[in-house]
């Protein structure tokens, strides 16, 4: 039995990953820029089963083992392995997440990224992180990112080869927080890789798309020169744009909760009224991201905490890559 276990950060995009020009590569329209996680983070062990025993993949998620049917994903993800190695063997996944699924902290990002390291390492792969960030990409987007730790961009390209994440600055660089308000623990109705299918038709989407690459560059000066002034407002306007694509493709995409929305608000007006220097971001989901400051963090827990529709709040700053475990799960 050959057997690794990788952890990796989930990541939380500052410029966001909307739409696709290649569905079965995912090639993205776009670059996005991300910041991998600390304390968000996917623990997986990929067993390949050399022996013949197994007849199908067996994947076993937070304790509880997943049906063929939720385990397609993760098989269509180890066929690309296996493929690499030239072999037919099956595995044993087992896979832990130490924040709740839909949480709106990207599971799928640490966990294909995961996948990916763990699998390759257990079958002696020996591939350089770009590679491994290409793998990951296939299955999920925005896990091309977590291959790398701190600050970083994923490149758009062309091809597999080229749609690859690259380190822009480690995690030490700025010591931000992602403060996470939970306002619903709800799995989501619509996948993201259902989403990106849909942005093609919002009226909207070449709007956002033109002006991506000026945010971009915009998102690398505020990151080099450490001035939340300059992130902030830039990461706010590009989610808004993200759910306006959302909001205006057919079907209509509406992630945001009632409790979203007070956040939203409770956000500015703190900015604007009390010069908390805070702002926030949001996925494909309700849940709201805060992104500030080391110094500002508690203050903004504390705040947080006192609003209706608060749930939950994890928060964290900025981590390492992907790191090997000598322990493995099974
Ligand atoms: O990687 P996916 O297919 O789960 O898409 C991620 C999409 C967003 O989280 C909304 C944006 C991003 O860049 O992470």
């Amino acid at each position: 039995m050959s057997i690794a276990t990788a952890r990796v950060g989930s990541n939380i995009a500052f410029i966001k990953y909307w739409g696709v020009a290649d569905a079965t590569l995912n090639i993205p329209l776009s670059n996005s820029i991300s910041m991998t996680l600390a304390d968000a983070h996917t623990t997986t062990t990929v067993a390949w089963d050399n022996t013949g025993t197994l007849d199908g993949d067996v994947f076993v998620l937070d304790g509880n083992t997943q049906s063929p049917a939720r385990s397609q994903r993760l098989t269509r993800h180890l066929d690309i392995l296996r493929g690499l190695a030239g072999v037919t063997w099956r595995a044993w996944v087992t896979s832990q997440n130490n924040f709740p699924t839909a949480s709106g902290i990207a599971s799928s990002a640490s966990g294909f990224a995961a996948l990916t390291v763990a699998g390759s390492a257990a079958l002696g792969l020996d591939l350089s992180n770009s590679r491994l960030s290409a793998i990951a990409r296939r299955s999920s987007g925005s896990a091309s990112r977590s291959l790398f730790g701190g600050f970083v961009e994923w490149e758009q390209g062309t091809s597999d080869a080229d749609s690859v994440a690259r380190p822009l600055y480690g995690p030490e660089h700025w010591d931000l927080r992602d403060v996470v308000a939970i306002v619903s623990g709800e799995e989501k109705k619509l996948s993201s890789a259902d989403g990106h299918l849909l942005a093609k038709s919002s009226p909207l989407l070449a709007g956002r798309i033109d002006h991506v690459a000026g945010w971009l560059a915009e998102t690398r000066t505020a990151i080099a020169q450490r001035e939340i002034h300059r992130l902030g407002p830039i990461i706010e306007l590009d989610a808004l744009a993200m759910h306006s694509v959302m909001m205006t493709s057919n079907p209509s995409l509406l992630y945001w909760q009632p409790g979203t929305l007070e956040i939203l608000q409770a956000v500015r007006a703190w900015r604007e009224d009390d010069g908390l220097a805070v702002y926030f971001t949001i996925d494909a989901g309700p849940n709201v991201h805060l992104i500030c400051e080391a110094e500002r963090a508690t203050e903004v827990e504390t705040r947080l905490a006192g609003l209706r529709s608060v749930e939950r709040i994890i928060s964290s700053p900025p981590g390492p890559g992907p790191q090997l475990l000598d322990e493995h799960l099974i």
